[in-house]
């Protein structure tokens, strides 16, 4: 058996190679054509943030801040987190740059890494990659429907099929404080035969029971109080335009009344965005997120957090927004075996033979770059057999043959790869004649 080399990436965090790559690039590059759409504008926030901007954003008693959160003391004493999240970094940027002298509502959007120490599995990253939407400034339940929208639009552009948005409504600081009362009568009765983890999170945060996998919890929460048959007017009210815009858009969701989210900012709606990662398969245990018998795993969530600006100190701003998790995109793109054609690949290849061919060859190169001409070379060889076999795979039609003979006298040969025939050119020519020929095809 090989060695187990010393160093490995640490637990939960990976590479992403280079064939990797090019999911990451593709989703990135679909997500910032809708935000462009859309008319979102990129934005970059600090890896590290002040760990007391989530523990108050996100809520001292989330499963992220309590157990997740990979927390530093730097030299001079302050503690920061690297970032679980990016909504409350948001919000902390838009108070700390005076976003509410902007043109309202402001449309951000990101791409980038999130660490959360969790127990690695399927899916279930301890550093993993979100695509993630916020509009700030506006309550309007208009863009509640909008940003749910944007998030299935990302994946159907992806070509993921079989999507299920899941929707409910948590109410505000009006109705939840009296909902979570009776929620928390329901389950002081019926503690003992909570799961460990909901024994002992129902005090401080009985909403969290309603979302426990646990097999030993559903039948509680299947009887539990439902939030919706308690929401205060405004929040009904919103709710209920929440459905209608969705209706109006066609879009396929599908009420969870035990939808809570991991983090306390939510406020009125709350979403999630599931695929069938295994459709092969329909059956099996897969990931961590399993919806109701299904194989599913959440591509995303988010909500409205109407009351997360003035949590971390600044004044009410009314929001919603949401992200989606990258590798769990890719995981569900290759489940369904989802590829894309291959990017352009080289149009010429330089060979070359003999040192003065070589160096000749690096010349010629840049030529082409300049002229946005995509030449492959492997001038680390010299086989020629070697360059041409290489040729062959990359697909190239003109393949240019610099020999010691061709260096001397100041020509180059190029051989259409496709009728197999030959012809010299001079040198100093060989951009323009390519150029021709490349317009020609
Ligand atoms: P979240 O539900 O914690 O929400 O994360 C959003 C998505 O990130 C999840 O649905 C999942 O796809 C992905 N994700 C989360 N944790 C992991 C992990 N350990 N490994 C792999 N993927 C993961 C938020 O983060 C909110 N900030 C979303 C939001 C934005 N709400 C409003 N605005």
């Amino acid at each position: 058996m090989a060695k187990k080399l010393r160093f490995q990436s640490p637990t939960g965090m990976h590479d992403i190679l280079p064939e990797e790559q090019y999911y990451f690039q593709r989703i990135n590059k679909v997500s910032e054509h809708i935000a462009g759409f859309y008319d979102f504008k990129k934005i970059d926030t600090p890896i590290l943030e002040d760990a007391e901007l989530f523990s108050r954003g996100v809520g001292l008693s989330t499963d992220i801040v309590q157990k997740q959160m990979y927390v530093l003391k730097t030299r001079g004493g302050d503690f920061l987190a690297l970032r679980p999240e990016c909504t409350a970094p948001i919000v902390r940027s838009f108070l700390q740059h005076g976003m509410f002298n902007l043109p309202q509502p402001v449309k951000l959007w990101y791409f980038g890494p999130f660490f959360r120490a969790e127990h690695p599995q399927a899916g279930r990253y301890r550093q993993f990659w979100q695509v993630g939407f916020e509009i700030l400034e506006e309550k309007s339940s208009v863009v509640d429907a909008q940003m749910i929208q944007i998030f299935y639009n990302i994946l159907q552009e992806l070509r993921l099929k079989n999507l299920i948005v899941e929707v409910n409504s948590i109410g505000d600081s009006q109705c939840r404080p009296y909902y979570k009362k009776l929620l928390t009568s329901y389950l002081k009765v019926r503690e003992s035969a909570l799961c460990l983890d909901c024994k002992r999170r129902f005090r401080k945060n009985p909403l969290r029971v309603l979302d426990c996998k646990d097999e030993k919890c559903q039948q509680i929460k299947s009887q539990a109080p439902q939030i919706l048959d308690h929401l205060c007017d405004e929040c009904n009210h919103h709710f209920k335009e929440v459905l209608e815009f969705l209706d109006e858009l066609e879009l396929p969701y599908r009420l969870n009344s035990h939808l809570v989210r991991g983090l306390d900012y939510y406020t009125k709606t709350v979403f999630e965005i599931f695929s069938d990662v295994n459709p092969d398969k329909k059956n099996a245990a897969n990931g961590s997120q399993v919806n109701e018998g299904m194989t599913s795993l959440a591509m995303g969530g988010g909500g409205r957090y109407d009351a997360l600006a003035k949590l971390i100190g600044g004044r009410d701003v009314a929001a919603v927004g949401g992200a989606m998790g990258v590798e769990r995109i890719i995981q569900a793109m290759k489940a369904r075996r989802i590829k894309f054609a291959e990017e352009a690949s080289a149009q010429i290849f330089i060979a070359q033979l003999g040192n003065l061919a070589k160096r000749k060859s690096l010349k010629i190169l840049e030529e082409f770059r300049k002229e946005k001409i995509t030449a492959a070379e492997t001038f680390g060889k010299d086989s020629l057999k070697f360059q041409l076999n290489k040729a062959n795979k990359l697909g190239v039609r003109y393949v240019l043959i610099l020999g010691q003979k061709e260096a001397l006298e100041k020509t180059i040969l190029i051989k259409d790869m496709i009728s197999g025939k030959q012809d010299t050119v001079k040198l100093d020519k060989i951009v323009d004649e390519i150029k021709k020929r490349l317009k020609r095809r």
